[in-house]
Parts: C-alpha cells; sequence; structure tokens
C-alpha cells in the first residue's frame, strides 16, 4: 500500500513514528508493510517513490520544521493538491488541522484524491461539513472514505456502532471531548481553576489549535454530527445542533454536584434533537469517565444500553486510528 500523508503536525508524526516502531509487528501480525511515498506539510513535500526513510523525515522535520528541507528528497515549492494528483499512491492520509468554518484546506484535498480513485484516511473533523456528499463521491469513484478517528481517536466508538447493526439504535449519549473533561476532572479533583486546567490540556497536545472549538463545545458538536450521520443515517449539519460550551461553569458548581454524587461533563446527546450542554451525570454512570477519557452509550431498542470508553484524544492514539483505517482499506481490498 503506497500512501501520500498530507499534514505533519502533532498526529501526522505520530502516526509515522507507529508506523517506524511497529513495522516488524504490522509485517507479521497482518502482512502489513505500507510505503509512505510522499509526505506534505505546510512549506513543501519530501517524495520518494520506493518508501521513505521515516526516521530521517521525522529528523529533518524537528531540526529544520519542514520535510521539504531535506537535501535529497525535498521539493519545497510543491503543493499538497499536485502531490494528490501526480503522485501515484493508494491512500491519502489526510490530517492537516480542522477547520470548521471553511472545511480548508482539507475538504478539497479529501475531494481531489477521490476523484483520483485513491482511499482516503483522515482524522480531520472539517468532514462534518459535508459528510453524506463525500461519501457519495468515495462510492462514485469506487474507493473508501474512513475516518474513524475523528471522533474517540483510539476509542473504536464508530466500529462498535456497526456492529450494531442488527438491533436499532435509539438514542445516543457521549463525553466527546477530552480537553473539556479532562477541565472539568481537574476542577473537581484537583479544586484547580479552569485557566490553569486548560493550559496544563493545551500541554499535553489534546486540545484543539484554537481551544474555543473544545471548551465552546463546538467540537463536540462536530462529532455529534459524524456519529449522527454515520451511526444514526440522520442527515444533519452543525447548524442542527444546539451548542453551549463549559466555560459557565465554577468551581462552586462543580463542588456542589460532586457532593451530591454527581459530577458536571460537557454531554453531546442525539435524541429528536441534537444537543451539546452540560449534564450533572451520577458518578456510578459508565458514562462518568475522567480525564481525557471519552465515552459513548448507545441505546438500542432490543439490547438496551451500551457503552465505549477509552482515550478520546492525543497525538498517538489518533494516530493508532489511522493503521486501524489503512488495516481495514486493506483487508477490503483483500477480499475483493
Ligand atoms: N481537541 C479534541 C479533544 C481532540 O480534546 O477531544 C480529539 O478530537
Amino acid at each position: 500500500m503506497r500512501i501520500i500523508l498530507v499534514g505533519c503536525g502533532v498526529v501526522g508524526r505520530s502516526f509515522l513514528s507507529l508506523l517506524l516502531k511497529n513495522k516488524d509487528y504490522f509485517v507479521h501480525s497482518y502482512g502489513f508493510n505500507p510505503r509512505v511515498v510522499a509526505i506534505v506539510d505546510r512549506d513543501g513535500a519530501i517524495l520518494h517513490s520506493r518508501g521513505l526513510d521515516l526516521s530521517r523525515v521525522l529528523k529533518v522535520k524537528e531540526e529544520r520544521r519542514t520535510v521539504s528541507a531535506d537535501p535529497e528528497y525535498g521539493r519545497p515549492n510543491l503543493s499538497a493538491l499536485e502531490v494528490i494528483r501526480d503522485v501515484e499512491a493508494d491512500v491519502l492520509v489526510e490530517v492537516t488541522p480542522t477547520n470548521v468554518k471553511t472545511g480548508e484546506p482539507a475538504m478539497s484535498h479529501i475531494k481531489e484524491a477521490l476523484k483520483n480513485k485513491k482511499h482516503v484516511v483522515t482524522t480531520n473533523k472539517s468532514i462534518a461539513l459535508a459528510l453524506p456528499a463525500l461519501l457519495e463521491l468515495a462510492a462514485y469513484n469506487g474507493v473508501q472514505l474512513k475516518f474513524s478517528g475523528t471522533v474517540g481517536a483510539g476509542m473504536p466508538v464508530l466500529d462498535l456502532a456497526r456492529r450494531l447493526s442488527g438491533d436499532r439504535i435509539i438514542s445516543m449519549r457521549g463525553v466527546l471531548n477530552g480537553t473539556t473533561n479532562y477541565i472539568l476532572t481537574a476542577m473537581e479533583e484537583k479544586r484547580m481553576p479552569f485557566d490553569e486546567a486548560l493550559k496544563e490540556a493545551q500541554k499535553l497536545g489534546f486540545a484543539e489549535a484554537d481551544p474555543s472549538m473544545d471548551v465552546d463545545g463546538i467540537d463536540t458538536a462536530v462529532k455529534l454530527v459524524i456519529l449522527a450521520n454515520s451511526v444514526m443515517k440522520r442527515s444533519v449539519t452543525l447548524e442542527d445542533v444546539s451548542i453551549s460550551g463549559i466555560r459557565g461553569v465554577r468551581l462552586e458548581d462543580v463542588m456542589e454536584a460532586s457532593e451530591k454524587g454527581f459530577s458536571i461533563k460537557l454531554v453531546g446527546s442525539v435524541n429528536k434533537e441534537l444537543v451539546v450542554k452540560v449534564n450533572e451525570v451520577p458518578k456510578d454512570d459508565p458514562l462518568c469517565v475522567k480525564g481525557v477519557l471519552n465515552a459513548v452509550t448507545f441505546s438500542l431498542e432490543v439490547a438496551g444500553d451500551i457503552t465505549i470508553s477509552g482515550k478520546g484524544a492525543g497525538g498517538l492514539e489518533t494516530g493508532s486510528s489511522i493503521i486501524r483505517d489503512l488495516l481495514e482499506i486493506r483487508q477490503a481490498g483483500l477480499r475483493a
């Protein structure tokens, strides 16, 4: 499998380091030996049709800020769209920063790859702006669009939901944002002020480049839209979600709830309406997870409630979701 990686921030680099570290394991366990033939960051690209030396790429990125600074294989002026169109590859891995206002540059990258009959794996939540259209474009071109890392990162919530298809999902509730959950947990357990807890979450690499995405509930809403579309077949967009975040939550509210046996959580729910708002969740509810953990409870017609929880943010966790999706594409190819 030949891969083009577009975006070389925390997630992109984590993905590369996992490929490097677990190379033997992937070959041995799955016969999976991918070649990364191109990487694009903000300042250009690096190309090698036989597969890039990933330890060298990571070193160049760290020392010289851009992969295109590689003296032998670097191509400083090459754009992502040119690479996606012209480089021979099977899959585009798109991990540029999410932009829920315009969807760019991810939207253009993904469309270009699908039109050029390249599979796409993305962790970019901008897809929430046009998921049904993108899935249609993928199907039309006979390729796959995989995005399991957009919700839950390392926790395979979309994959679990697919396995629930024999039953009917009536509703769904989730703690879907690691940063706000980290902040609320730190406020409750360490009596830490909001700003200090946010700084810690940023240092640990969970928060979005613009933390208002997290604290104002937009990131949760975007994930809710992806879940509602892909799991509950609801054709909804961000505009259909009623959104409020955690800025108004005071330390005394958190402590008061805690004394009554509840924790304050930012919960996204899909019933008749799609809503993101703070809820008091009983401490013994499986949804009441701590720190950067995420959890989603599906309420099923027959089986009742099923909850999945796990680390919902972090570079390596999100990097592992990309490999999960690549393996699925490969399996489907082997079956075809
Ligand atoms: N900022 C997001 C979060 C990253 O904190 O959950 C993972 O989507």
